[in-house]
């Protein structure tokens, strides 16, 4: 840009290069804040909801971040050691038109009414399909897609006819003012939720201690002392980054990839015909109880993937819970792809609580200097510090590839900019 200005003199020049630059210039990022429905929680009590048709930019754009924070009436953000926001989660869908009960598919309809777009991959049927989530992290933690890339959504090419685009927001948030044990209760140990059967009412494995089965909508973790008059409105503020869609943004593809995933290659060594079934969560066994880890007390849990496609990494942060002291991505090589390191907090305010997970490091490689091969075996590395046992851990990690490196296109401005150098 600056060099277009130099050559002013030049007025052929000029014009080359003013045109190239309006041609080229990264479209301005807009930028809106949206408030979720209203939730209500009480000490020690659980949301998990759904909401759909959310408040979201429409039309044919580039997404180019979402972020998430719990929020009380005034505004004001509420720090984690009084709700701890287990996780959102922003999931894209297609919703028949004129559906007469948006909230539930219509049976009489031969197609359903709502269509979940999911991701690229890799996790399958119910689980790993957003298109962002994050958990306590979500205050710390970057999730700019950088330029010139961007998450194409709202493209009417590929909306099926009789639809539109929506957004769902789900939100499980935990309410640990006046609990026994606030670590046991954000890590959903059944014990402390008196539950022994999950949401559809189907008894728990005798070895399920924790995780998200025992602490689903309308919960209740055991209280160390009652006060009345705790119950409060909350709300999810969401902040959606995005440009109007034009050919010089590079499209990336999401993919997800889970240290839980029992993953079975089912034909043949392709990686296209396996089976992926993400189980989100794992438990890390006490150093002292198992006598197994090494004197650091680090639970170390790794797993191989076939990557399905091939491309560069734009953007790489992993998600982990309480416990967690870093995750990375490995190529078949042992290159580290991403490594994603979580920060802790120190105080008391929102966005600095102690003992919580309050950001994730994140990868911004070099453009093209970070590629994954086609069909390439992967290695995701989740590690945990297992002083003491943890319930209901995750190990995600989450990846932007874009399949092609953008166009070179300071070729027409590269010669310029030399020239002026001489003049
Ligand atoms: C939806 O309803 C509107 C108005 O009633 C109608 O014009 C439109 O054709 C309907 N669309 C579909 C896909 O049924
Ligand atoms: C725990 O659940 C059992 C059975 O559902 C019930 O009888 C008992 O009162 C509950 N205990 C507490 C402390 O809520
Ligand atoms: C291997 O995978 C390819 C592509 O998915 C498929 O066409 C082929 O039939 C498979 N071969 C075997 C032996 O399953
Ligand atoms: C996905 O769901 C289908 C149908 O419900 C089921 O047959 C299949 O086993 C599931 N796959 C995995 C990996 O869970
Ligand atoms: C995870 O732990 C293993 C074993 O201690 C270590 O070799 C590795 O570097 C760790 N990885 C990360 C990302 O911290």
């Amino acid at each position: 840009m600056l060099h277009c200005f130099r050559v002013a003199l030049a007025i052929l020049l000029l014009a080359t290069c003013s045109h190239a630059f309006r041609k080229y210039r990264h479209p301005e990022i807009k930028s809106a804040i949206f408030l979720s429905p209203k939730f209500v929680l009480d000490q020690g009590s659980v949301v998990n909801k759904y909401y759909y048709n959310i408040d979201f930019p429409r039309g044919h754009i580039a997404i180019k971040g979402f972020n998430a924070e719990v929020v009380d009436e005034a505004g004001h953000p509420v720090p984690l050691h009084e709700t701890y926001l287990h996780h959102w989660v922003l999931a894209r869908y297609y919703q028949r038109l004129n559906a007469t009960n948006p909230e539930q598919d219509d049976p009489k309809h031969n197609q359903p009414d709502r269509i979940l777009v999911r991701n690229s991959g890799i996790c399958q049927n119910n689980s790993g399909g957003q298109y962002y989530g994050l958990g306590s992290e979500t205050r710390g933690t970057n999730t700019d897609v950088p330029d010139p890339y961007g998450i194409e959504v709202g493209n009417p090419a590929d909306i099926p006819a009789g639809y539109e685009e929506g957004w769902m927001l789900n939100v499980h948030a935990i309410d640990t003012r006046g609990v026994e044990d606030k670590l046991g209760c954000t890590e959903c140990r059944c014990d402390l939720y008196n539950v022994s059967k999950d949401e559809y009412d189907r008894p728990l494995r005798p070895d399920y201690i924790g995780g998200l089965r025992c602490c689903y909508d309308h919960t209740q973790c055991r209280l160390r002392e009652v006060s009345e008059g705790a119950k409060r409105n909350l709300y999810m503020r969401y902040t959606v980054k995005w440009i109007d869609w034009d050919e010089f943004i590079v499209p990336v593809k999401i993919y997800i990839l889970d240290v839980t995933d029992t993953w079975k290659q089912v034909d043949n060594s392709t990686g296209q015909s396996s089976e992926h079934e993400c189980h989100v969560e794992y438990d890390v066994e006490s150093c002292s109880a198992s006598g197994m880890a090494d004197n650091r007390c680090t639970d170390s849990k790794r797993i191989s993937l076939v990557f399905p496609t091939g491309g560069y990494i734009v953007y790489g942060v992993a998600h982990q819970h309480s416990g967690g002291i870093g995750s990375a991505l490995y190529g078949e090589d042992g290159r580290v792809l991403c490594s994603s390191i979580p920060t802790y907090g120190q105080g008391k305010e929102a966005g600095n609580e102690a003992g919580y997970i309050v950001g994730m490091s994140t990868c911004y490689p070099q453009p093209g200097s970070v590629k994954i091969n086609v069909g390439e075996t992967l290695i995701l590395e989740s590690n945990y510090s297992s002083a003491q046992r943890h319930t209901g851990v995750m190990g995600l990690f989450y990846i932007l590839v874009a399949e092609q490196l953008p166009k070179p296109r300071l070729s027409l401005r590269v010669p310029i900019a030399k020239k002026v150098n001489k003049v």
